[in-house]
């Protein structure tokens, strides 16, 4: 599949399943000084989350342009030295705005990764939040994924660095799950297809998609302290790659081989 028809093969399975299809906003946000520039699917949902505004859907898809060079998710000094990171890029996403929630997300999740693209499970592994003293371990978020079908020794958990997400200092946040991809020739290989490189050094496997599961605000108080408050109502924000999944999709080794750069580095090559 080329990258355009891997973004509307996301598209289209979400909408299927009653999500509004809406445009992706601009990358500069409205209204919003907590943010330089948009960095995730969710920011032109934030009020969405935060009860401040309702649309006329409960559920939306997305293929939202993004920057992240700078602020909270910075990934500037990673450009050039692995094979997955880009400061611009796009992000699939699908939102519940106290619609389904965390089984409900795991489930889409799983059948579009399974049966639309087809990946092969002994690749896949995932990883949820273990806890800390504020937000108690999302083990529901690990039994969903074993009930699928996953194996359990593939599902493991990390720490906040990982597994929680928020957009910026304060905003709508909660623990998430997160699914990699082994990349190697060998998926039977027990030295390279294992728990180590989750999350670990290099591109042996690739994080692609992240299911956040929106519970709290954080706020900053007047003594400069932060607080978590619950959501309105329980609410589901994911972002996936579109130029990570479509390098597991084209089996090339970096996002950049991918048609969806290949061709402006080609064109950058010829005026060079
Ligand atoms: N908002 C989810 C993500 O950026 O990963």
């Amino acid at each position: 599949m080329t990258g355009d028809e891997i973004r509307e093969k996301f598209l289209s399975y979400f909408e299927r399943n009653g999500h509004k299809r809406v445009h992706s906003s601009p990358l500069l946000p409205a209204n919003d000084p907590t943010l330089l520039f948009v960095n995730a699917g969710m920011n032109q949902f934030k009020d969405v989350f935060l009860g401040n505004e309702t649309r006329d859907y409960k559920r939306a898809v997305t293929a939202q342009k993004c920057i992240r060079a700078g602020g909270k998710h910075n990934d500037l000094d990673e450009v050039g030295k692995t094979a997955r990171h880009q400061t611009f890029f796009e992000m699939l996403g699908n939102f519940s705005f106290g619609d389904y929630f965390k089984e409900d997300a795991i489930k889409f999740a799983w059948e579009l990764m399974l049966d639309e693209f087809k990946l092969p499970l002994d690749r896949l592994w995932f990883t949820y939040f273990e806890g800390d003293d504020e937000v108690p371990a999302d083990t529901e978020a690990r039994d969903l994924w074993i009930k699928m079908g996953a194996a359990p020794d593939r599902v493991l958990p990390f720490g906040r660095k990982d597994n929680f997400w928020q957009m910026a200092d304060v905003g709508p946040c909660g623990p998430n799950t997160e699914i990699s991809y082994y990349m190697g020739d060998d998926p039977g290989d027990p030295e390279k297809n294992s728990a180590y490189w989750v999350n670990g050094p290099g591109d042996t496997t690739i994080e692609f998609w992240n299911l956040v599961f929106m519970q709290y605000n954080r706020t900053q108080n007047d003594d400069g302290s932060f607080s978590l408050t619950h959501l309105p109502a329980p609410s589901v924000d994911t972002g996936m790659g579109l130029e990570r999944i479509t390098t597991i999709m084209q089996h090339v080794t970096t996002n950049y081989e991918t048609d969806l750069l290949r061709p402006l580095v080609e064109f950058a090559a010829s005026l060079a």
